[in-house]
């Protein structure tokens, strides 16, 4: 069940002539485990290199609506009609500093799904959460806001990205023992949550990976990839951490 997907989060960077030419450099390098999620304006550009390849191509966020008066706002299918495949819900930076609630991020991730994205559903504690010892009860809530009462037979097409926020855009990454404390922890939740599919579904992680600590992460049982910001705007550091994946 290992997979090591890699997904690039660029975050609000790049122009689209810059996103085509980062994307460029990337498919060159052919990764076979790898999603790229730019800005929303740079996703045709994107799809334009990635169409016809082995690489994914995400969106940082979408509403969860199919259509209507949501100024500002882009639907699922709008993401699937210019060639999108995955989706990042809940990313700690919607939550905290768009306020983006645990209610919205399931509607979202539910709606993605049903359109057919593969929902990268982010979660994760802050720092005095950890510290305070609260980080087993903050992710849980997180997880059965989105889970609770799911149907088993329809949660496969998601795929859970643990990022703790202390780790994020810091250089400090969680240490391979810490990450996968958290994924088995993670793992037992969806076990409680939705049974034996549970055991399939991917864990990402995601906080300051690098090309320098990206394999011994990966190679942490229950951990199935990472979700990159920074290192994934430097197409050799990226194809860097997806050939560790391997
Ligand atoms: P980082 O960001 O790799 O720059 O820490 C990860 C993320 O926010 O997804």
């Amino acid at each position: 069940m290992k997979k090591n997907l890699i997904a690039g989060n660029w975050k609000m960077h790049t122009t689209p002539q810059e996103a085509r030419e980062l994307a460029q450099k990337i498919a060159a390098g052919n990764p076979q485990n790898a999603v790229l999620c730019p800005p929303m304006t740079s996703i045709a550009a994107v799809a334009e290199i990635t169409h016809g390849t082995a690489i994914g191509l995400g969106a940082q966020n979408c509403h969860f609506e199919a259509k209507g008066a949501f100024t500002g706002e882009v639907s699922p299918s709008m993401l699937i009609a210019c060639g999108c495949t995955h989706v990042i819900i809940g990313h700690s930076e919607r939550r905290t500093l768009f306020g983006e609630t645990d209610e919205l991020i399931a509607k979202k991730v539910w709606s993605a799904l049903d359109a057919g994205l593969t929902p990268l559903f982010c979660v994760g504690e802050t720092l005095s959460e950890r510290q305070s010892e609260s980080w087993k009860s903050v992710i849980e809530r997180q997880l059965k806001a989105v889970f609770a009462g799911a149907d088993p037979d329809n949660v496969g097409g998601i795929v859970i990205a643990y990022e703790p926020v202390w780790a994020i855009g810091t250089g400090l990454a969680a240490t391979p023992e810490q990450a996968e404390e958290v994924h088995v922890f993670i793992r037992t939740c969806l076990h409680n949550l939705i049974g034996n599919p549970a055991s399939d579904m991917l864990i990402l992680y995601g906080g300051s990976v690098n090309e320098g600590n990206a394999r011994t992460l990966l190679s942490q049982p229950n951990i199935n990839g990472a979700l990159v910001g920074g290192a994934s705007l430097k197409a050799e550091q990226f194809l860097a951490i997806c050939a560790a994946g391997l």
